[in-house]
């Protein structure tokens, strides 16, 4: 079946950005540089990152704010390449990290200890004993017991702990079940009732600085409402806080901005964001600060793959690429629906699926859908896949993790060489009593 060719995606409008992967004739580039020559080099599955784009997206949202001048804390694990946190430090940006792992390559690429926050319902107190030593701007606190250890491992360390008590706004950011946040039933943070009780634990224990509130309500989120209800909701507290606790300073709204993955879809409104929720913020005399990932690195991203086989079966057609549900796992696990173009010239169009070698049924990069007529040898792109891509990937089936390159201008850099067998197996032995 053969529909005609939907144009390529323009960003219009006085926000627009210059598109990272555009179409010159019939070939797409990233940046400067031809897709076809990138696959060439490093071959696929291959992800491929703007470094301009991750700027400009920054740079975007740092505007948008500026009047608060609010601490931006890049979430990490949207993509944790060292390449993308290093560009983002560099332009003045945080760390939101959630694990020690993501502690560690933060302060290796180079974002100060200072402008990091620590969140996550289950930190150890290994991961919390390394915080305090870096002596970071706060943990993010989840629970009543959490705030207890750290107080512990801060008195252990002689040191001070800075705490931000997540709490748990109860609203409903309409997005997928599994990645809303801020809705009762989610297991983040505390109720705004018991967080009042919370803080005031907190400032018993010895070893804890009260440095504010936090919270995060889900992602992607696609309209601002969310944002506001939330930020109406936490702001009695907030001035109840600030009054009571002389070190309250902070209040981190999270992330969760939305991108549009689909062509038709409008993007998120972070104009009308930023009018609407400056004000509400300036109020509250505190520092704001905000959690973004996919807003700053999911446009900023390709997968690119090589169809390997068509298959015709009898209701539809499969392509199937070397990319597969290992590589990029959002279709497989939120249904998530990822735009595909063609890398070079293709006529007409397709319906089918496009499916990786992966055995699972599952596994899909595009499921049922309307796709360039690829064959094989061809090159595709998946795009949007900056934000939850590689950080995702796994070796299921023992598929080598891609390689990751990042361009700016004319210039291609490998950022991640792609696995080896031999990482595959690295670690392993077997039992000595095995023989
Ligand atoms: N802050 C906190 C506390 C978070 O839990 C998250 C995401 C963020 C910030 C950043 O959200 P972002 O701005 O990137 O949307 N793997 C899923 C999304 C799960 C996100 C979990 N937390 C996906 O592929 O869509």
């Amino acid at each position: 079946m053969t529909a005609p060719r939907p144009p390529d995606r323009t960003r219009e409008g006085p926000a627009a950005l210059p598109d990272p992967f555009p179409r010159r004739g019939a070939e797409l580039f990233a940046e400067d540089v031809p897709v076809r020559d990138l696959a060439a080099q490093f071959g696929t599955p291959l992800y491929i990152y703007s470094r301009t784009a991750l700027r400009a997206r920054y740079r975007a949202l740092a505007a948008a704010f500026a009047p608060l001048d609010p601490v931006i804390f890049y979430a990490v694990k949207a993509n944790t390449c060292a390449a993308v946190i290093a560009t983002l430090a560099g332009e003045g940006a945080g760390a939101d990290v959630v694990s020690g792992g993501e502690l560690a390559r933060a302060r290796r690429a180079g974002v100060p200890a200072g402008r990091i926050a620590f969140a996550g319902v289950g930190k150890t107190a290994d991961e919390i004993d390394a915080a305090i030593a870096e002596d970071i701007l706060y943990f993010t606190v989840e629970s009543e017991p959490e705030l207890e250890r750290i107080a512990e491992r801060a008195a252990a360390a002689g040191r001070a702990a800075r705490v931000a008590l997540r709490v748990n706004p109860d609203v409903d950011p309409k997005t997928h079940r599994y990645t809303s946040t801020g809705k009762a039933e989610n297991k983040f943070g505390v109720d705004l009732e018991r967080a009042e009780r919370a803080l005031a634990r907190a400032a018993e224990l010895p070893g804890l600085e009260i440095a504010g509130l936090h919270m995060h309500i889900g992602s992607p989120v696609m309209q601002i409402e969310p944002y506001l209800e939330a930020i109406d909701r936490v702001a009695p507290l907030c001035r109840r806080m600030r009054e009571r606790h002389p070190t309250f300073r902070h209040l981190d709204i999270g992330g969760g901005f939305g991108i549009p993955y689909r062509p038709d879809e409008a993007p998120f409104d972070l104009a009308g964001l930023a009018r609407e929720a400056i004000p509400r913020l300036k109020a509250l005399e505190l520092t704001v600060g905000l959690e973004p990932g996919r807003f700053i690195a999911g446009e900023a991203g390709i997968l690119v793959a090589r169809v390997q086989y068509v298959k015709d079966g009898p209701g539809k057609r499969f392509i199937i690429a070397d990319a597969a549900m290992n590589d990029l796992i959002r279709p497989a696990l939120y249904e998530a629906w990822h735009e595909v173009r063609a890398v070079g010239a293709t006529e007409g169009r397709v319906t089918g699926d496009l499916v990786g070698p992966v055995c699972e049924s599952g596994d899909f990069l595009a499921f049922e859908r309307d796709l360039p007529d690829l064959a094989p040898g061809d090159l595709l792109a998946v795009m949007n896949a900056g934000a939850y891509g590689f950080v995702m990937a796994s070796n299921y089936n023992s598929r080598p993790r891609p390689a990751e390159v990042m361009v700016e201008g004319g210039r291609a850099h490998l950022v991640r060489a792609r696995e080896t067998l031999d990482d595959l197996t690295r670690g392993e032995t077997l039992p000595d009593w095995s023989a």
